[in-house]
C-alpha cells in the first residue's frame, strides 16, 4: 500500500517521477505528492485525488535532476492534503515518502513534542523528517542522522528521504518493498519495478532492514551491522505483454476479457519444474496453502482439486489467521503461498513462520522483483502480465491453472492435465464472447439489489466466495458466497422476494445443488443459473460448455463478468474501488 518513487539523472526527474506514480497508482490513489530538489531548494506538490486525474502542467513543478513521489493509501490520518506524502520537517529542509507503519510513532511524536517540535499531520510518518532534523541539530552528520532515526523506529518502512542541503536520495527498508534500479548514469528507486521497467530492469531487491543514499552511486549499509554492503544487480525478466495504452478505459474488463491467453502463458513453463515440486510435495507430510483474498480462494479451490486428482488432504488457511497452525509447521511440511503482488504482508508473515519451522515453501507469483520469492524455496510465476485492475482477475485463472497443472503432476498426469488446460482456454474464450449478453442483462435486471448470493459445492463453493468477493469490492452491493448445504443453516433467513442468488452447477453436485435452489426459489428469490445444461427453476441461464475436467476455472468468469457490469450500472469505478489498494503491504 502507497507507492513511492524517486529519481537521480540527467532526465527531467519529475517527469519519469509523475510517469512512475501512474504505474503505482494500483497501491493506492486517495492523494500524492511530489517533491523536487533543485540548487538546494526542496519544492513540494500535494494534492488530494488520483495522480492519473493530473498532468505536469497542473503542479507547479518543473525539470529537475533528483524527484521523488509518492501515491496514498490512508493508515494514519484522513485522507487530507496535509496528511500526503511528502511530510516535511519543521525546518521544512527534509521531506520523507512513507510506505508502511511506524509502530511507536506516538511514543516519538511525544518525544519530538518535548523537545519542542510540533506537527501539522495525523500521519506516522512525520515523526521521521523531524527525527532526522534533531540529530542533525545534535550535530549528527545528514547519514549518521538518517541511520539513528532508524534505529529508533519500529515497525514497517519503506521510505525515500531528501535533505534540501543534499544531492541525494537517501531510503530504507523493513518490511515494505523498495528497489533500486541502474541505468547509464542514473538511479531509480521505488515500490516495484513497473514504476521504472521502461528505463532498466537491472535493480537491487533491498533486503529488509538494509538503508543506503543515492548519489553520483548507490551506497547500501545495513542497519544491524551498521557496515557497508555490496548487493549485486540482477537483470529481471519483465513479461511484458502490454505497454500502457491511453486507450483502454477501464482495465477490469481488459483482464477478464485476457484470460485464455494468461492461462496458456502460465502453463508454458517446463515440465522439469512441475516435477520437481510436485517431487516435494509427494514426499511430504502435510501440504498447506495459504494466502489472501482472491489468492486465498485459489488455494480453497486447489484443495478440492489436489483432495480429488492428487489425492492429498491440503489444509488452505488465511494469511491472516496462521496463528495456532504454526506449531503444525515443520521440516515435513509443505506451505504454498500464493500472491499475485509477491508484497502481501500477512502472506509473508506466514511463509517466514512456515521456513523457521523447517517446512518448505514454493510460492506462485506474478510480479518479479518482489518479496515472496526472495523468501520461499521454490518459485513458480504466473506470468500473467501486469494486472491494473485493483481487483484480481486474470491472476486468479493463473493460480488455478498452475495449481490444477501441479495437483496432475503430483498423480503422474502432466501432459493430460496440460491438454484438458489448453481446452479450457478455449472455454473460457467462449464464455466470454457468447456469454456477454446474457450476464449485461442479468446485472441490468438486479443492480439495484441492496444483497446478492451465489452458492455452489465441492470446489464450486471455493469460486462462490471468490464470486461474491468480486461483486461486493467493486460494486458494493452485499454479496455472500458459500457452500449451498449451509443455506438452510442460516443464510435462508435472509432469502426474500427477488434477491438474486447465482448457483453454480458441476455434473457432480447438479442433483444436490439444484434442490438448494429450489428451497431459493420456494422463498421467491431469483434464481441466476451457471450451468452447461439449463433448467426450469433457473430464472436466468448463463450457459458454460459442457468440460469433464477443470470446470473450476470456467465458474468464475461469468461471475467476473457480472461484477464488472454490476459496477459499471452503479456507476463505480471498476478499476480503483473506494478504500482498497492492489498490494496490502500492512497487517
Ligand atoms: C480481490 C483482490 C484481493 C487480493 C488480496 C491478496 O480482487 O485482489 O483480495 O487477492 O489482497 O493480494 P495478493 O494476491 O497480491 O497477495
Amino acid at each position: 500500500m502507497c507507492g513511492i518513487i524517486g529519481y537521480r539523472g540527467s532526465r527531467d526527474a519529475t517527469a519519469v517521477v509523475l510517469e512512475g506514480l501512474k504505474k503505482l497508482e494500483y497501491r493506492g490513489y486517495d492523494s500524492f505528492g511530489v517533491a523536487s530538489l533543485a540548487v538546494n531548494k526542496l519544492v513540494v506538490f500535494k494534492q488530494v485525488g488520483a495522480i492519473s486525474d493530473f498532468g505536469y502542467a497542473d503542479m507547479p513543478l518543473t525539470r529537475t535532476n533528483l524527484a521523488v513521489g509518492h501515491t496514498r493509501w490512508a493508515t494514519h490520518g484522513a485522507v487530507t492534503t496535509a496528511n500526503a506524502h511528502p511530510q516535511l520537517s519543521n525546518d521544512g529542509k527534509i521531506a520523507v515518502l512513507h510506505n508502511g507503519i511506524i509502530d511507536n510513532w506516538e511514543a516519538l511524536r511525544q518525544l519530538l513534542v518535548h523537545e519542542g517540535f510540533t506537527f501539522s499531520s495525523g500521519t506516522d510518518t512525520e515523526v521521521i523528517p523531524n527525527l532526522i532534523q534533531l540529530y542533525i541539530s545534535k550535530g549528527y552528520a545528514f547519514h549518521d542522522a538518517m541511520r539513528t532515526t532508524l534505529q529508533h523506529l519500529h515497525g514497517s518502512y519503506a521510505v525515500i528521504v531528501l535533505h534540501e542541503d543534499f544531492d541525494e536520495i537517501a531510503f530504507a527498508k523493513v518490511g515494505s518493498p523498495l528497489l533500486v534500479g541502474r541505468g547509464d548514469n542514473e538511479f531509480f528507486i521505488a515500490s516495484d519495478l513497473s514504476a521504472f521497467a521502461k528505463y532498466t530492469t537491472n535493480v537491487v531487491v533491498l533486503p529488509d532492514f538494509h538503508y543506503g543514499f543515492i548519489t553520483s552511486n548507490v551506497s547500501l549499509f545495513s542497519l544491524d551491522s551498521e557496515s557497508r554492503v555490496e548487493i549485486p544487480y540482477q537483470t529481471i525478466a519483465v513479461d511484458v505483454d502490454e505497454e500502457e495504452d491511453p486507450a483502454i478505459q477501464q482495465y477490469m474488463l481488459k483482464e477478464i476479457m485476457e484470460q485464455p491467453r494468461v492461462l496458456l502463458r502460465a502453463i508454458d513453463q517446463s515440465k522439469d519444474r512441475f516435477e520437481l515440486l510436485a517431487e516435494i510435495i509427494r514426499k511430504s507430510q502435510k501440504v498447506f496453502f495459504t494466502g489472501c483474498g482472491t489468492s486465498f480462494h485459489a488455494g480453497l479451490a486447489a484443495s478440492y482439486f489436489f483432495a480429488s486428482v492428487a489425492k492429498i488432504n491440503c489444509t488452505p488457511f488465511l494469511s491472516s489467521e496462521t496463528g495456532k497452525l504454526v506449531e503444525f509447521f515443520d521440516d515435513k511440511s509443505v506451505l504454498i503461498a500464493l500472491s499475485q503482488s509477491g508484497e502481501t504482508a500477512d502472506v509473508l508473515d506466514a511463509v517466514k513462520l512456515a521456513k523457521n519451522r523447517g517446512a518448505v515453501v514454493i510460492a506462485l507469483v506474478n510480479v518479479q522483483g518482489t518479496t515472496l520469492p526472495l523468501l520461499a524455496d521454490h518459485t513458480l510465476y504466473l506470468r500473467a502480465g501486469v494486472e491494473r485492475c485493483v481487483l484480481s482477475t486474470k491472476t486468479f485463472t493463473a493460480q488455478l491453472g498452475l495449481l490444477y497443472l501441479l495437483a496432475h503432476t503430483v498423480a503422474g498426469n502432466f501432459s493430460l492435465a496440460h491438454t484438458i488446460l489448453n481446452q479450457l482456454a478455449a472455454s473460457i474464450q467462449e464464455v466470454l464472447i457468447t456469454q456477454a449478453a446474457v450476464i449485461r442483462q442479468v446485472a441490468e435486471k438486479t443492480y439495484n439489489n441492496s444483497d446478492y448470493f451465489i452458492i455452489g459445492r465441492d470446489f464450486a463453493s471455493a469460486c462462490a466466495v471468490e464470486g461474491a468477493l468480486k461483486i461486493k469490492e467493486v460494486s458494493y452491493i452485499h454479496a455472500e458466497g458459500f457452500a449451498g448445504g449451509e443455506l438452510k443453516h442460516g443464510t435462508l433467513a435472509l432469502v426474500r422476494e427477488s434477491i438474486p442468488t447465482v448457483v453454480l452447477v458441476t455434473p457432480d453436485t447438479r442433483t444436490r445443488i439444484l434442490s438448494n435452489a429450489m428451497e431459493v426459489k420456494s422463498r421467491k428469490g431469483c434464481i441466476i443459473g451457471v450451468d452447461s445444461l439449463p433448467n426450469s427453476v433457473f430464472d436466468y441461464f448463463i450457459q458454460i460448455p459442457h468440460v469433464s475436467e477443470g470446470l473450476s476455472l470456467l465458474l468464475c468468469i461469468p461471475l467476473q463478468l457480472l461484477a464488472y457490469n454490476l459496477a459499471i450500472l452503479r456507476g463505480c469505478d471498476p478499476d480503483k474501488p473506494r478504500n482498497l489498494a492492489k498490494s496490502v503491504t500492512v497487517q
